[in-house]
């Protein structure tokens, strides 16, 4: 008898392990698997961010992470619940098991009150597809050093989490176009991981949001180390000058570190500032979860960001 379920901490870890070779993300399994499990111990993880698995008896067929996320589309609030790391072990791999977890964390979710489901697949669309999801318009923009304007920090500070809140708040689109909310929650969750990221990296806190003031605005920007690239996971401005200053600013983190670019998905603020360009991973899907609501059309473009793919 199947059924679904949390995952105990000796299950953890064998997920964990098991999905280490694919988001790994270059740490060693043990750095991994202990930021992992400090991130799902983390009171930031709270009832929000939940590991589950799909059991038969005491045997882990499948697992995922399921987060309970806030959204809005066509201007309507959304419950939605946020799935991610789906996955099988090899030797089970192609007898539906993780289909079927799917269909239960789905079904328990609408039960719970769930409006639509949404998720960031590396896999291509079309198996997600047959489970309901819907592809929506996925990009991406890189910009160099070099596209970045050189002056105009006047005053930069490491941002707190209050004041990425509020600029951030104040920046949605508000175009009816399917975005996920930034309660308190999403930025609190955020921030951890980078933190738990930046020591299991072993290096001194990183610059992972940046705040900038000038005359006629403020900025703030929440940023990420990538291998390559520094990820802008998402940023905010009330006036031109500070959206300058803040993007000098990027320019500077990027000289710094030795990057030479910047990565963004376009939304919101973000969007229209550099050339967008499909992108080939993390391609957003969302899925309605009861007749009614209203949920983005096939192919429609969406209101996320880099953030948002947590
Ligand atoms: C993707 C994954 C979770 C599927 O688990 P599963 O229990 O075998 O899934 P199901 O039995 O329900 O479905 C198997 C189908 O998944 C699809 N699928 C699996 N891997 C795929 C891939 N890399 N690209 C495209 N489709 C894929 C195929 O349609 C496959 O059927 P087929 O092999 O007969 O064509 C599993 O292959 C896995 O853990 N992969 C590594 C992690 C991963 O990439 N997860 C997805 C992140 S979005």
């Amino acid at each position: 008898m199947e059924e679904l379920r949390e995952l105990s901490g000796a299950e953890r870890d064998a997920y964990f392990r098991g999905v280490h070779p694919i988001w790994g993300g270059g740490l060693s399994e043990d750095r991994f698997i202990a930021f992992q499990r400090r991130l799902a111990e983390a009171c930031e993880a709270g009832e929000r961010h939940r590991l589950i698995g799909l059991f038969e008896g005491s045997r882990l067929l499948a697992a995922m992470k399921a987060y309970d996320l806030r959204g809005t589309c066509a201007g309507k609030p959304l419950n939605i619940l946020g799935v991610g790391a789906v996955f099988t072990p090899p030797v089970l791999r192609r007898r539906g098991h993780a289909r079927r977890m799917l269909e239960l964390a789905i079904a328990d979710h609408a039960s719970r009150g769930a409006d639509a489901a949404i998720l960031f697949s590396d896999i291509g669309t079309a198996y997600y597809q047959r489970l309901g999801f819907r592809p929506l318009r996925s990009e991406e923009c890189t910009a160099d050093s070099s596209d970045l304007p050189r002056s105009g920090a006047q005053d930069a500070v490491p941002a707190d989490e209050a004041g990425l809140t509020r600029l951030f708040a104040r920046s949605r689109a508000n175009n009816g176009d399917l975005t996920l909310a930034r309660d308190g929650w999403v930025l609190r969750f955020q921030l951890r991981r980078l933190r738990e990221l930046a020591r299991a990296r072993g290096v001194a806190e990183p610059e992972w949001g940046i705040a900038v003031r000038d005359q006629g605005g403020e900025g703030a920007a929440m940023v990420r180390m990538a291998r390559d690239a520094i990820d802008v996971l998402d940023a905010a401005w009330t006036s031109e000058g500070a959206r300058d200053a803040l993007l000098a600013r990027l320019r500077e983190v990027l000289v710094r570190s030795g990057r030479h670019r910047i990565r963004l998905w376009p939304s919101h603020q973000l969007r229209g500032l550099f050339p967008a360009h499909p992108r080939a991973s993390a391609l957003a899907m969302v899925a309605p979860l009861r007749p009614g609501v209203v949920v983005s059309a096939s192919g429609a473009r969406a209101d996320l960001a880099l953030l948002d793919h947590i």
